[in-house]
């Protein structure tokens, strides 16, 4: 055959082409595209050809290449459509589905969600705040002013090169926010993270949460503040549970007191807990300090209040039997899938 018409032969084989499957598409492309396609000796046939025919044989061989080129394209869409809906058509519906690994809730939000389902039973709703604070909100505001021994009683974080913003050192610092913001009836608690510069160990941690509590309105005596307080413990540690109050100092409450509540002494573990006495620390508390009322705009002669803090992890650590306050924060699987079934 001469080389015009197998060129055309070739046109022809492109044109008409049909296939099933991509074995035999590569054959096509190996046959007409590959490195040592058909076409290619067809151009070492040109010398042959008549002078005046040759520039017209070159274009019809480009031609036919350019054919087979699309071709292939074309070839290889409708066969990866077709592959698709044979897949589709394989698909089994009644197979169960992939299983859907359902995440569960940290240990820390647990504990937080059931402090605040139990206050906003009784009216308080929630106010979150900023991580990073300025001294005014962190301390000054707070009834702790510069170079009092009080800022000492946690060791803050810093922002370096800056010294006057911080990671907070307490949720109270949302107290200030809200009672700059509004005017009372306030009655708001405030879960969040706080940060402190303390050496990480199974007992401490430099970032845990806390929950802080704050009620402004007309005439709240320090009788409100030990029943909302005795509600709480009852919600939380059963109908049965007892608290006490002890006398305390913070910069930002007078009086202030810390909160016990009994946790019996009956195991060895019991023991080891409350060290030896029975009683278990979980919140520090007090009537809000005049001074705090007025540096956020609250008149101290027409209202007064109470506030409270408790920390989350020393709370959750006690209730789920957990030993390592580091634990909280490695995210590791195995720690963390023990919650699964527990829902709050
Ligand atoms: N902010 C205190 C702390 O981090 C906890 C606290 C104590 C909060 C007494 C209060 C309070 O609102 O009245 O240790």
């Amino acid at each position: 055959m001469d080389a015009i018409s197998q060129l055309e032969s070739y046109r022809e084989e492109i044109e008409n082409i049909s296939m099933e499957t991509s074995e035999e598409l590569e054959k096509f492309r190996i046959k007409f595209l590959g490195s040592k396609n058909q076409l290619k000796p067809l151009f070492s046939e040109i010398k042959n050809i008549p002078p005046n025919s040759r520039k017209e044989f070159g274009q019809q061989i480009n031609a036919v290449k350019k054919l087979a080129e699309e071709k292939y394209q074309s070839l290889k869409l409708s066969l990866e459509s077709s592959e698709q809906i044979k897949e589709i058509k394989n698909l089994d519906l009644t197979k169960p589905g992939p299983t859907i690994n359902l995440g569960s809730r940290h240990p820390v939000s647990l504990v937080m969600n059931r402090i605040i389902d139990i206050f906003s039973r009784i009216g308080f709703s929630i106010a979150e705040n900023r991580e990073i604070e300025d001294e005014w909100h962190n301390f000054t505001a707070l009834n702790t002013p510069e170079n009092h021994p009080a800022r000492d009683m946690t060791d803050t974080y810093y922002i370096k090169n800056d010294w006057t913003h911080m990671l907070r050192s307490q949720t109270s610092t949302v107290q200030v926010h809200v009672m700059e913001s509004q005017q009372p009836p306030i009655r708001i608690i405030s879960p969040g993270r706080v940060y402190r510069n303390e050496t990480v160990s199974a007992r401490s941690h430099c970032q845990f949460h806390q929950v802080e509590g704050l009620y402004i309105d007309k005439d709240v005596s320090f009788v409100d503040l030990k029943n909302t307080l005795l509600y709480f413990a009852r919600e939380m540690y059963g109908p049965e549970a007892k608290i006490r109050l002890r006398p305390s100092y913070f910069p930002f409450t007078e009086p202030s007191a810390e909160v016990d509540v009994y946790w019996g002494l009956e195991t060895e573990a019991d023991h080891r807990i409350t060290k030896g006495t029975g009683w278990l620390e979980i919140m520090g508390c007090g009537m809000v300090d005049p001074n705090v009322l007025e540096n956020c705009g609250i008149d101290p002669d027409e209202y007064s209040g109470f506030a409270f803090g408790m920390g989350i992890e020393r709370q959750a650590m006690r209730m789920y039997g957990i030993t390592d306050i580091r634990m909280f924060f490695e995210n590791d699987m195995r720690f963390l899938n023990q919650f699964r079934s527990v829902s709050i």
